[in-house]
């Protein structure tokens, strides 16, 4: 198993209306695989009318993410967490407190060994999850290339930077459909809405202003001293760039692992 093939994802370089776009394209799904035929080992299965679904469901999850931090045998398409490897990602955002056109290439972020599920809830009216992680610490570095201005802060430049944001306490919320493959039932994962705090940030970005260094060590003070406000600006970006990749990362998990290793008792009626 390779160690890391987040190379599968090629980056669509359309620029879309005012907002932002990142886009991390999931090329076409993988075809049907064998290896999960029977239930993987670490999956903990969990059954709706168990009166500690919840704790179970958290427990289950905390396993899979545990695993995938290593990667998982057999799991196409999806290679390690941690560290994980992202060739590219756009953003693009016209107005408000923020307007930059920028893009982060060679994206390596590390941390997710640590992730701890604090919940995760599964619907039984529309198979949808609510999934609380905590964060401890996450390194993101990569290649800039930005124009444009956060807050009042001029920023034009390219060049390596570095972002660590800590104690970052995130809630995704997951629709899907349920479909029937092989005799099980698989989650097909629709959408992902992610809200999350952080307690901290540290950032730097070599290389501002074409290398005027004065102008780049104050600008990167001044990020730094005030990493609050600048990342609550930053936000929205950033609240959608993680839905883009854990939507990306989602869709190709259960469209291989049978959603009824994770909930014995799921309808096989087919979507509702
Ligand atoms: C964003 O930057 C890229 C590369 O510098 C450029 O090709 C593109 O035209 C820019 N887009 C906008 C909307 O300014
Ligand atoms: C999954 O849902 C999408 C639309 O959200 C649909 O186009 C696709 O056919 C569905 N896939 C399966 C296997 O049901």
């Amino acid at each position: 198993m390779s160690a890391a093939c987040w190379n599968v994802w090629s980056t669509v370089p359309q620029l879309v209306r005012m907002f932002w776009v990142v886009s991390l394209l999931a090329l076409s799904l993988p075809a049907a695989s064998a290896s999960f035929e029977t239930k993987p080992e670490f999956i903990k299965t969990c059954r709706f009318d168990q009166p500690d679904f919840v704790d179970c469901s958290t427990e289950s999850v905390q396993g899979l993410f545990d695993k995938l931090v290593t990667g998982i045998e057999g799991l196409e398409h999806v290679g390690t967490i941690d560290p994980m490897k992202i060739s590219k990602i756009r953003i693009l955002q016209g107005d408000g407190p923020v307007s930059v056109n920028a893009s982060l290439s060679k994206v390596v972020v590390t941390g997710f060994a640590s992730t701890k599920v604090l919940r995760n809830v599964v619907s039984s009216k529309d198979f949808g999850w609510e999934t609380h992680i905590r964060l401890p610490k996450m390194r993101l570095e990569g290649n800039y290339h930005m124009q444009g201005r956060i807050l009042v802060i001029p920023l034009n430049g390219h060049g390596k930077c570095w972002f660590e944001p800590s104690g970052m306490d995130i809630i995704m919320r997951t629709s899907t459909d349920l479909y029937q493959k092989n005799g099980h039932v698989f989650y097909n994962v629709s959408g992902t809405k992610v809200d999350y705090t952080i307690s901290g940030l540290r950032l730097h970005m070599g290389n501002l202003f074409e290398g005027v260094k004065v102008l780049e060590d104050s600008t990167n003070q001044y990020l730094n001293d005030n990493w609050r406000p600048v990342s609550e600006a930053l936000k929205p970006i950033i609240a959608k760039t993680i839905e883009d990749i854990l939507l990306a990362i989602m869709q190709n998990i259960f469209h291989q692992l049978p959603a009824d290793y994770f909930v014995a008792d799921l309808p096989r009626s087919g979507s509702s």
